[in-house]
């Protein structure tokens, strides 16, 4: 079993740079699809979902090679639109590659996505839009069977502004017949990067404040594409530099995309400064509770840092309360910092968090990929032995967590336990 192991109670200290963003890589490398030819993605981090992503493309007959940080995808010719159960079920964006299969094919067999177990996750949301576009859908033998004799664009607005929804209708309205629009769109970071991507490939998409405008087009071209940075992979980093009261820099940390992270962290006592590219944040002082905060869609507080931020507040002085208000089952790592000497009460989507002076280190099990990120903040700051089990939900999303933490001067390390 693969575990990381940590000796927690020092302050981190020194600089690390944020690698390429993963929900940014993924729709990107689903959108590669599209196109009759060649995609160099810069940047790309070497994670874990991205890996899976890869053996869907190949699988699906592209050419995929790193060279260095680059990800290239030659994806002339298309073998088949099948994509397996075994690979597709392993993460949730294997969805988004119904949109791009329809745009590039007409046609797609797609196992319903897997992905972290933070709540249902149903996908009505995409479906009503594609089937909009004269996509059919059908259940196949537990598989989603999507086809179309042609996509056609049409005007779309969302219940709710879902960021997979929002990329799928994207990724089937670039090739489409017609002009599409979205209302009520997602605006994550994500996915003004994922316009910009096919954009640079030659796709007409107008960003506007309430709608994404569509204008289809016939044909891509080749392209290289430089994927920015994680946000939420920066956050994880400035959560455990408060946990332990330390000082650290960020390198290429994405800070206009992280105002209400960083209101968050001054409002605790952080001290932050950013100047040429480097965030440093001083939270030697960071020690006070936020007394309430909600997770919300895009500028709000994202759900993804909810967890490591619940890790760093298990130790500030005094009360803190956090509302879920995007998955209604992401409080599943409370049970283990509680494990830990935290003193966590849950009722229903709010969680209230009882500062304690210290954590106690022990072993603990990831929940899922956040989750499981705040159970490694939690260990940095606790004394003694931390040992989180299955960290391999961890390496989804985190290129290599140990390493970054041990250049922020942690003792950390990956073990594998039998
Ligand atoms: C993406 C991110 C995930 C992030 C989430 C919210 C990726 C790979 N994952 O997930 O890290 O936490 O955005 O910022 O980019 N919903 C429906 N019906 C649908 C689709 C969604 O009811 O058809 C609901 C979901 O259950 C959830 C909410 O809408 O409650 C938001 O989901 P969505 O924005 O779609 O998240 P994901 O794309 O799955």
């Amino acid at each position: 079993m693969d575990c990381i192991e940590v000796i927690g109670g020092r302050p981190l200290h020194g600089e690390v740079t944020v690698q390429g963003s993963k929900n940014g890589a993924l729709p990107i490398l689903a959108g590669a699809v599209l196109h009759e030819g060649t995609t160099i993605l810069h940047n790309c981090p070497q994670i874990l979902d991205v890996m899976y992503m890869i053996q869907i493309l190949q699988e699906l007959g592209c050419q995929v090679w790193w060279q260095g940080n680059s990800l290239y995808i030659d994806a002339s010719r298309l073998s088949t639109s099948h994509v397996s159960a075994e690979l597709g079920e392993k993460m949730r964006s294997s969805i988004i590659l119904m949109g791009s299969l329809l745009g590039r094919a007409g046609e797609v067999w797609i196992p319903y996505p897997g992905g972290c177990v933070i709540g249902a996750r149903p996908i009505d949301i995409h479906m009503d839009a594609l089937q909009k576009m004269q996509v059919y859908i059908e259940d196949s033998e537990g598989m989603l069977h999507a086809r179309t004799d042609g996509l056609r664009g049409t005007s779309v607005t969302f219940k709710s502004p879902s960021v997979g929804a929002t990329e799928n209708i994207l990724l089937a309205a670039v090739l489409a017949d017609g002009v599409t629009e979205v209302y009520e769109y997602a605006k994550e970071p994500e996915i003004i990067e994922l316009c910009n991507f096919l954009n640079s490939k030659g796709a007409k998409i107008s960003i506007m404040d309430n709608c994404l405008r569509i204008v289809g087009v016939s044909k891509l071209n080749d392209s290289e594409y430089y994927l920015m940075p994680d946000r939420i992979v920066a956050g994880t980093y400035l959560m455990a530099a408060v946990a332990t009261r330390g000082c650290i820099s960020l390198n290429n940390a994405p800070v206009l995309q992280m105002t209400e992270v960083l209101n968050t962290l001054e409002h605790m006592g952080a001290w932050l400064e950013y100047e040429e590219g480097v965030l440093k944040i001083d939270a030697r002082k960071a020690e006070l509770p936020v007394e309430k905060i909600k997770t919300a869609p895009y500028p709000g507080f994202p759900t993804d840092l909810q967890s490591p931020l619940m890790a760093a507040l298990c130790l500030a002085k005094g009360k803190s309360c956090i509302i879920e208000s995007v998955f209604e089952a992401r409080f599943k790592v409370t049970g283990q910092l509680n494990r830990m000497g935290a003193r966590i009460d849950i009722d229903g989507q709010e969680a209230v968090i009882h500062g304690m002076p210290g954590l106690k280190g022990t072993q603990v099990i990831a929940p899922e990929l956040r989750g499981g990120a705040a159970m490694v903040i939690a260990g940095l700051a606790a004394e003694g032995r931390t040992l989180v089990q299955n960290s391999y939900f961890i390496d989804r999303g985190y290129e290599d967590i140990s390493r970054d933490f041990r250049k922020l001067g942690a003792l950390i390390q990956r073990k594998s336990i039998l």
